[in-house]
């Protein structure tokens, strides 16, 4: 790969040319790809300055203020081995390679790739391991990503083993010589259950294993896992980064050159890549995520609270609660809360008539977007888990889950309030 130096003029529009130029000259191999790669000048700004800038410049052909959709499957060479950085949209596209620097550039990291779904992303991340690498993975996680581990990737040789990672003694105990990898959600889809980052990567750096977090819930804006010691980053996109629901795609940020190399070629040779609308989706939606989040924090605060204060409700799972058993770590690692709460009726047919009975909520798959969702974890999102699993992980068929939109909270609490009269 062609070596370049970082330009801190990079802003300005047409000097991105410049480094298209180089990149002529490259491997045509997707490795670290010199237009995803964070600049030290994308860094220094803060967090809003860099979602509405970072990786993003007026079109050098256009002027055109936002990222143009290169709806493009090719790209015309100039002659055998000469182009502007780009052959063919699999490897690279222009509104891609925005979308992976701005990203990038909001988890604190150096390299950013996106894929077609939040588990393509963790596809890739599982094809950095080989047959019999073992992986330490949350013992509550999205039942996607268990279920992607479990039914597929065991077929391929790789082993898990799932840990409750509140008490990371049972990461430590999980453990083996084969281990390769811990892989954490936290907060937890759906129980809200947290791990104390910093130690968690204290723990990996001590074994030589790669961690590897999934930010998804607390977004960058709440949480930035690398500057915690994380080795990679995961991101559905399709929830808070885009936060209006109108696509799905998946991304992973490291700051590792090692790492970087290697998904970037995986991300070309297994080609579970996203077309240039949704990243241009996505990328309009990091340009509001942090303004986003507040609302959200905000309105989910208050109905957590709410929620808490009624007598008719088992148990509500809320990091910005002082009840939550991890607060204090809710605390120190995030920024703020976030928008989903999840709670317990202890009651099944009555959780069944409430998700029914909402008017602004919507009954739907999914979290993260501007308007409000209601969930029955346990015969939705976490369907694909064995119930034994589902009970292990205290996940009840009573579960209720909340991905608080950005709506006026007082309508969403009357909402429910007629929901569970
Ligand atoms: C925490 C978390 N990670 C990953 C995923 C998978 O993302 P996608 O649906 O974009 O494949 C989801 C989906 O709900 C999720 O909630």
């Amino acid at each position: 790969m062609a070596k370049l130096g970082r330009s801190r003029r990079l802003l300005n529009g047409p000097l991105q040319f410049e480094r298209y130029a180089v990149y002529a000259s490259a491997s045509i191999e997707r490795v670290a790809n010199p237009m995803t790669q964070v600049l030290d000048s994308d860094l220094e700004h803060g967090f809003g300055t860099r979602a509405v800038h970072a990786g993003q410049a007026p079109d050098p052909l256009s002027g055109a203020v936002m990222t143009p959709i290169y709806q493009t499957s090719t790209y015309a060479l100039e002659g055998l081995g000469r182009h502007k950085g780009f052959e063919y949209a699999r490897t690279r596209n222009p509104t891609r390679d925005a979308l992976e620097r701005n990203v990038a550039a909001l988890e604190g990291g150096r390299h950013g790739f996106a894929f077609g779904s939040g588990l393509a992303a963790l596809d890739a991340v599982l094809k950095l391991l080989k047959s019999g690498d073992h992986v330490v993975g949350g013992a509550n996680m999205y039942g996607g990503s268990h279920r992607l581990m479990e039914r597929v990737y065991t077929q391929f040789g790789l082993t898990f083993t799932f840990a409750d990672m509140r008490d990371l003694a049972n990461v430590t105990r999980a453990i083996t010589p084969a281990t390769r990898m811990i892989y954490a959600e936290t907060p937890t889809n759906p129980n809200m259950h947290l791990t104390d980052l910093a130690a968690l990567a204290d723990i990996a750096q001590a074994h030589g294993l790669v961690l590897v977090v999934d930010n998804t819930f607390a977004t960058p804006c709440l949480q930035l896992p690398l500057s915690l010691g994380a080795d990679i980053v995961l991101h559905s996109t399709t929830k808070y980064l885009n936060g209006h629901s109108d696509m799905v795609g998946g991304l992973l940020v490291t700051s590792r050159d090692d790492l970087a190399e290697r998904l970037g070629f995986l991300q070309n040779a297994s080609g579970a890549v996203p077309g240039p609308m949704d990243c241009w989706l996505a990328l309009r939606g990091t340009k509001t995520l942090e303004l986003r989040m507040e609302r959200h924090n905000r309105s989910a605060q208050r109905i957590a609270e709410w929620l808490e204060a009624r007598s008719d409700i088992t148990a509500v799972y809320y990091p910005g609660l002082p009840s939550h058993p991890q607060h204090e770590l809710a605390k120190r690692q995030m920024k703020g809360f976030g928008g989903m709460i999840s709670f317990d009726l202890g009651d099944v047919p009555r959780a069944k008539r409430v998700v029914e009975k909402v008017k602004l909520f919507t009954l739907a798959e999914s979290l993260g977007g501007v308007e409000s969702l209601i969930g029955h974890p346990a015969s939705m999102t976490h369907a694909s888990v064995p119930p034994a699993l589902r009970q292990a992980m205290g996940l009840t068929d009573s579960l209720l889950r909340l991905s608080v939109g950005i709506e006026d909270v007082g309508d969403l609490i009357a909402d429910l309030d007629q929901a569970l009269a």
